[in-house]
Parts: structure tokens; C-alpha cells; sequence
């Protein structure tokens, strides 16, 4: 579903990416970690172009994405959900799913609205389809933001860190709807710090550091006996 061939990615004189290959399989769920600076958001954002690679081949779907023509389209079925929820301010929630179906995939505003209160339901947020953005804690922001997300019917989803902004409490609420997707056939790409959750829904981990992937292992594996020292350096600090 996602194939990333010889990826490198420079900004400058930094190399921030150095020739990354990784394939993602259709319905795979992919956990990506590895300490702050090691290339974890480029290497998602390079998945759906946000940045374009220096040089190397992104094949999402089997559209090349270094051609440029079927960008959109390919945008359109490969979701990102990030950090922050970047919802719009101005928009009520059921809003803010029903713009991008309408105005992008052309979907009417009755069956986009229809479809947009299914997915807060099951987001656990359908009463909450007429507030406002700041109306939500964080928690329930984010899973608005996932909500949005899944009412463009992607393919493909990526989360880059998607409860780091959230306070504790909040987290397992978002980490709960990812759970729940994680049983759908939609192929998942997701930055996280929470091992926990790791553990019970990756398929496989990638470890990444300076740029490359030095480690990549099913999660029981990667968790129990990492054998790249960097691997076990970084788990002996993050989990306590
Ligand atoms: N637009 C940019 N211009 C210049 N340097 C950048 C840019 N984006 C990222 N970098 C650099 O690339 C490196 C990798 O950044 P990236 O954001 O991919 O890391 P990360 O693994 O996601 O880190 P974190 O865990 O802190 O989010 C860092 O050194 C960063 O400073
Ligand atoms: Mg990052």
C-alpha cells in the first residue's frame, strides 16, 4: 500500500533522512518510534508529500507520487492526523467533517453530514456535533479531528503523535478510538510515545534513529529483546 524506495530527505545542509526504504502493507499497522530528532514526522510527512523527498520514490496505492498528477487524489485517501487537532475555530464540529467530502470529493452536504454524525458516534462525540472547537477539551478535539479524518473515507491514515498534545487524562479516550480502528482494514501509520498502546495494536515497530531505520520487529520482539543497542537504550529511558 505504501512503498517508500532509497528516501533521503536533506533540508539544507541536514540530512534528515538517509535512504529510507519501507514497505507498508494494505491493512498493516505501523508504529514508528524512535527519539526526538531522528526523522519520525518527515518520514510521514514524505508519505503523503507535505514534504517532498530530496530524492527516492514514494508509491502509495501504486500511484507514483513523484509525478505529481495524482497527488490530490492520493491525498484525498491517505488522512493525517497530528499533534495539534487544527480543527477550524470558525466551524462546528459536524462542520468541520462535512467541508472537505463536499468540497473536495464532491459528496452531497445530506450524505456528508450523514456519514459525519456516524463517525462522531463512533468517536463517542455525536452530541457534540453543533459546538464549536473551543467548546471541547482537548481529548475530545482530537477525536473530532480523527472523526474528520475517517469521514473522507481514506485508505490510509497517519498520526504523527497524536495525544502528545493532550493532558494525561485525555489520552486513553483518543488512544481508545485508535484501538477501535485499528481492527479495520484501513492501513495505519502512527508516531506514538505510548507503548502500551504499541504493544497491542502494532503489527510491526520501525526504530528510528539519525534518519535511518535500525530496528524493525514485531512488537513482542522489538519490546522484549530490541537488538540494536540504540533500541535499548531509548526503552530503558522511556519505559519506566
Ligand atoms: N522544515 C525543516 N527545516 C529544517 N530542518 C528541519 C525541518 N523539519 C525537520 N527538520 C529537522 O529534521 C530533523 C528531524 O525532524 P523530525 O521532525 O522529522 O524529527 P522527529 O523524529 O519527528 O522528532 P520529534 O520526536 O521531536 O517530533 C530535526 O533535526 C529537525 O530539526
Ligand atoms: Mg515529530
Amino acid at each position: 500500500m505504501i512503498k517508500l524506495e532509497n528516501i533521503v530527505k536533506n533540508f539544507g545542509d541536514i540530512h534528515v533522512l538517509k535512504n529510507v526504504n519501507l514497505n507498508i502493507n494494505e491493512g498493516e499497522k505501523l508504529v514508528v518510534i524512535g527519539p526526538s530528532g531522528s526523522g519520525k514526522s518527515t518520514l510521514i510527512r514524505c508519505m503523503n508529500y507535505l514534504e517532498e523527498p530530496t530524492s527516492g520514490k514514494v508509491v502509495i496505492d501504486e500511484y507514483d507520487l513523484s509525478l505529481k498528477k495524482d497527488l490530490a487524489k492520493v491525498r484525498q485517501s491517505t488522512a493525517m492526523v497530528f499533534q495539534q487537532f487544527n480543527l477550524y475555530p470558525h466551524m462546528t464540529v459536524l462542520e468541520n467533517l462535512t467541508l472537505a467530502p463536499i468540497k473536495l470529493q464532491k459528496v452531497s452536504k445530506k450524505e456528508a453530514e450523514e456519514s459525519g454524525l456516524k463517525y462522531l458516534e463512533k468517536v463517542g462525540l455525536k452530541e457534540k456535533a453543533d459546538a464549536y472547537p473551543n467548546q471541547l477539551s482537548g481529548g475530545q478535539q482530537q477525536r473530532v479531528a480523527i472523526a474528520r479524518a475517517l469521514n473522507m473515507h481514506p485508505k490510509i491514515m497517519l498520526f504523527d503523535e497524536p495525544t502528545s498534545a493532550l493532558d494525561p487524562e485525555m489520552i486513553q479516550e483518543v488512544l481508545d478510538v485508535l484501538i477501535g480502528l485499528s481492527k479495520e482494514n484501513i492501513t495505519m501509520v502512527v508516531v506514538t510515545h505510548e507503548m502500551g498502546f504499541a504493544k497491542q495494536v502494532a503489527d510491526r515497530i520501525i526504530f528510528m534513529d539519525g534518519g535511518q531505520i535500525i530496528e524493525e520487529a514485531h512488537p513482542e520482539e522489538f519490546f522484549s529483546n530490541p537488538k540494536n543497542d540504540r533500541a535499548k537504550a531509548f526503552l530503558n529511558k522511556i519505559i519506566r
